[in-house]
């Protein structure tokens, strides 16, 4: 069973690209690297697609192995469905976390998750008819937002629906491989609920940031995702901030070697940090934006620099 790991945020932002408007998706737009900046739409009302019912059962299961046209529930299937956690662990649901879906077609649909963080939805999902019938899930086609405690998250991979046995859709499978992609915590929230102002500790203070905001995609090992045909992204971007001086991980023959947080560290002048450049306000970071220059874990990691990023 896999669990999803999503994030907290809470309503859309403006959206920030140019090229996009309904009914202009083709095959060489609607790609993971075509689509990871793009800002969550608008123009939806919180909730409007959910489903009917309690759907108080199986949370953290893929629905459609029952609620797919060929299971045990086929008389109510789900085109969507999802359980959202605060985190990888998936112990805390959260509840009012909103999921909203673009497809092929460019119809949005938005769904805010119940108490037990379940939500669902029965409306119709187009696809790429070039690849068959919309009836098939096979050419469904969907980018993903997660909206939740104050900010919204990409989805990061476009996995396709198909290769299963019953036409079905779960955002479980965008949870693939490691279980590391898809949606993650990155609220503006600090992490820690206080720091101290100087004697800032790697292991005490610095690594609970990187792990909760940074694993999610940061990790030591292989963290190329396969997208079908000739798309794969690399999510971990050959860093690796779970350890300090870097990792080399072999899998089948292959050493992945990554660097780790030392190397995008400038102790001299902080804020000139790489670390910085892709995480504050925004900027070209392939994981967006996690901070404002007031934000405590921002300063916390600014401070630790200036006294040298020790491995302390
Ligand atoms: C092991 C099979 C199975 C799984 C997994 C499963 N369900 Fe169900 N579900 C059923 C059956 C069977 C029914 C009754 C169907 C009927 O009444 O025709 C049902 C009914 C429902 C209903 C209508 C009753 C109600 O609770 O209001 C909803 C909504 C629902 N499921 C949502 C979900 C969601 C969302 C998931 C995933 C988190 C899920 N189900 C996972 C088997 C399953
Ligand atoms: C959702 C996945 C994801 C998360 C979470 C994430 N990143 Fe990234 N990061 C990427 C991707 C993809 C790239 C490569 C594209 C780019 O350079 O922006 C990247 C690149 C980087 C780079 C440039 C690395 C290089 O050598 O080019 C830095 C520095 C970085 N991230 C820091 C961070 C920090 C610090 C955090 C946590 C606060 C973080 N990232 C969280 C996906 C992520």
């Amino acid at each position: 069973m896999k669990r999803i790991a999503m994030i907290t945020a809470f309503c859309c932002t403006a959206f920030a690209g140019a090229v996009w408007c309904a009914g202009i998706w083709n095959d060489t737009n609607f790609t993971m690297e075509e689509r990871k900046w793009q800002a969550c739409p608008t123009d939806l009302v919180a909730g409007a697609n959910d489903g009917v019912g309690d759907g108080s059962h199986h949370p953290a299961d893929d629905c459609g192995i029952c609620h797919g046209s060929n299971g045990v529930a086929a008389s109510k299937v789900l085109t969507i469905s999802a359980t959202v956690y605060d985190s990888r662990a998936a112990r805390r649901p959260v509840p009012g976390a909103e999921i909203v879906f673009q497809d092929y077609a460019g119809n949005s649909y938005s769904m805010v998750a119940n108490d037990l963080g379940i939500l669902w939805s029965e409306d119709p999902m187009s696809g790429d008819t070039s690849l068959g019938s919309a009836d098939d899930s096979n050419t469904w086609r969907y980018k993903a937002w997660v909206v939740a405690g104050g900010g919204e998250r990409p989805m990061m991979t476009m996995p396709a629906v198909g290769g299963m046995m019953v036409p079905r859709m779960s955002c479980n499978m965008h949870h693939v491989v490691s279980g590391t992609l898809g949606g993650l915590w990155a609220a503006p929230a600090s992490t820690l609920r206080s720091y101290p102002a100087t004697g800032l500790s790697y292991q005490k203070h610095i690594f609970p940031i990187l792990r909760s905001k940074c694993g999610p995609c940061h990790i030591p090992g292989e963290t190329v995702a396969e997208q079908g045909l000739d798309d794969t992204f690399d999510y971990g971007a050959g860093l690796d901030l779970m350890t300090y001086g870097g990792s080399a991980v072999e899998a089948e023959g292959t050493v992945h070697a990554k660097k780790g947080i030392r190397t995008i560290v400038n102790t001299s002048t902080p804020d000139a940090s790489e670390l910085f450049a892709k995480t504050i306000y925004g900027g070209t970071h392939g994981g967006g934006e996690f901070w404002g220059g007031d934000n405590p874990d921002y300063r916390a990691l600014r401070q630790w620099i200036a006294e040298g990023a020790l491995e302390n």
